[in-house]
C-alpha cells in the first residue's frame, strides 16, 4: 500500500501544504506566498508573516487535499516543520497540523526544515549515502554530511550571515526589492569581477564560512562612491560580489566532498536556485569529482514548500520517529556537529 502523507510547511513566509507519495513523488505541493506584503519593508515581519499564517492555513490544507483527490482517511501521517523559523510562523503550522492528525486519528511527525530543504533531491533522484549537503538559504549557510539515512551532522556553517541574507543586504544597498538574490545573480551575468571583493576564509582549514565582511566591503565601496559622485557599474558590483560568494562555497563544497568521500553532492536551499552556483558547481565536480553525482532540486523546490518536508518526514516515519500531541516549535533547531567539527 502506498504511503501518503500530509505535510505542513509555515517556518518563514511561506504558507505551504503538500501530499506526498512514498517519499518521492508530489501529489500537490500549494504554496501561499507573502512576499508581496513583507516587500515594502525590506524583510520579513514575523507578526505579519504570523497573520497571513493564521488565514491561509485552512485553505491551504483543503487546497492540498483537492489537488492530490486523497481524502483523509487515506493518509498515512501528517508532518509538519517544527524548527528552525520564527516561533510565531511555526506555532501555527503545528497547531493546524496537530489538530489534524488528532481529529483523523493520524500519527504526527516534527520536521527539521533544513532536513527538509536537503530531501527535496528526492524528488530528482533517490539518495545514495554517504552524501554531502551544501545548503544556502535566506537563514543558513550550512555544509551537512550524511553518513546514513536520516543522519545529518554539520562540519561547516556561517560565522555571520547566511549567503542568502548578503544577497538581501548588498541588494537594498543597490535600491532592489527584497529578496534580492534572483535579481542579482541575473545582473552577475551581464558583469565582470572587476571590484575584487576579499574571499573570507577560504584558505583557513576550516568549512566555516563567514560573509559580512564581503556585505561591509561591498556596503563601503558603495558609499563612499555616492560621497565622491563617482559612478559605479552595478552589472560589475553584481558579478564581483557573486564571484566571491561562489568562490568560497564551491572550493569548501568540493574540499568536503573529497575529504567525506560522498557518492553524492546535493545544493539545497533559496541560494541553490543561483545560476552562476550551478554552472560554477557542475563544472567542477566534472573535472574534480567525477564519481561525485551532484543533485540540484528543481528550481520551484529549492525555496520553501512543504513537499519537501513530505520527503524528510517519509524517512523519518521508517524510523519510527513520531511526535505526540506536546511537539512544539523549535525557532532554533539545529543539526547536530560533526564529531570534526566540535573541536573547530
Ligand atoms: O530557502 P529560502 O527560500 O528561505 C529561507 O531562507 O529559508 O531562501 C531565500 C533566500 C533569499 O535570501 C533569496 O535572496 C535567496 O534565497 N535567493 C537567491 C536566488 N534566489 C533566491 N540567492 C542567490 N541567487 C538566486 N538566484
Ligand atoms: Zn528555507
Amino acid at each position: 500500500m502506498s504511503e501518503l502523507i500530509l505535510a505542513v510547511e509555515s517556518s518563514c513566509d511561506e504558507t505551504s501544504v503538500a501530499v506526498v507519495k512514498n517519499g518521492s513523488i508530489i501529489l500537490s505541493n500549494i504554496i501561499a506566498s507573502q512576499i508581496k506584503s513583507h516587500e515594502r519593508f525590506g524583510g520579513v515581519v514575523p507578526e505579519v508573516a504570523s497573520r497571513h499564517h493564521v488565514e491561509q492555513i485552512g485553505y491551504c490544507i483543503q487546497d492540498a487535499l483537492a489537488e492530490a483527490k486523497v481524502k483523509p482517511e487515506e493518509l498515512s501521517a501528517v508532518a509538519v516543520t517544527k524548527g528552525p523559523g520564527l516561533v510565531g510562523a511555526l506555532l501555527i503550522g503545528i497547531t493546524a497540523a496537530k489538530s489534524f492528525a488528532w481529529a483523523h486519528g493520524l500519527p504526527l511527525i516534527g520536521v527539521n526544515h533544513m532536513a527538509g530543504h536537503i530531501c527535496a533531491a528526492r524528488f530528482v533522484q533517490t539518495i545514495h549515502y554517504p552524501a554531502l549537503a551544501l545548503l544556502v538559504s535566506g537563514g543558513h549557510t550550512e555544509l551537512v554530511y550524511l553518513p546514513s539515512e536520516g543522519t545529518y551532522e554539520i562540519i561547516g556553517e556561517t560565522r555571520d550571515d547566511a549567503a542568502g541574507e548578503a544577497y538581501d543586504k548588498v541588494g537594498r544597498v543597490l535600491g532592489l526589492s527584497y529578496p534580492s538574490g534572483k535579481k542579482i545573480d541575473e545582473m552577475a551575468h551581464k558583469g565582470n569581477d572587476t571590484y575584487h571583493f576579499p574571499r573570507a576564509m577560504l584558505h583557513e582549514n576550516t568549512y566555516d564560512f563567514s560573509f559580512s565582511g564581503l556585505k561591509s566591503s561591498f556596503i563601503n565601496l558603495v558609499h563612499n562612491a555616492q560621497q565622491r559622485d563617482e559612478q559605479l557599474n552595478e552589472n560589475d558590483l553584481a558579478a564581483s560580489f557573486q564571484a566571491s560568494v561562489i568562490d568560497v562555497l564551491v572550493e569548501k563544497t568540493i574540499r568536503a566532498c573529497q575529504e567525506y568521500q560522498v557518492q553524492q553532492l546535493i545544493v539545497a536551499g533559496g541560494v541553490a536556485a543561483n545560476q552562476g552556483l550551478r554552472e560554477r558547481l557542475q563544472t567542477a565536480t566534472k573535472t574534480m569529482l567525477p564519481s561525485v553525482e551532484l543533485i540540484f532540486p528543481p528550481l520551484k523546490l529549492c525555496g520553501d514548500n512543504a513537499a519537501m518536508i513530505g520527503a524528510a518526514a517519509s524517512i523519518e516515519k521508517k524510523q519510527a520517529h513520531f511526535s505526540d500531541l506536546t511537539l512544539n516549535a523549535e525557532p532554533s533547531l539545529a543539526f547536530p556537529l560533526h564529531k570534526k567539527a566540535e573541536g573547530l
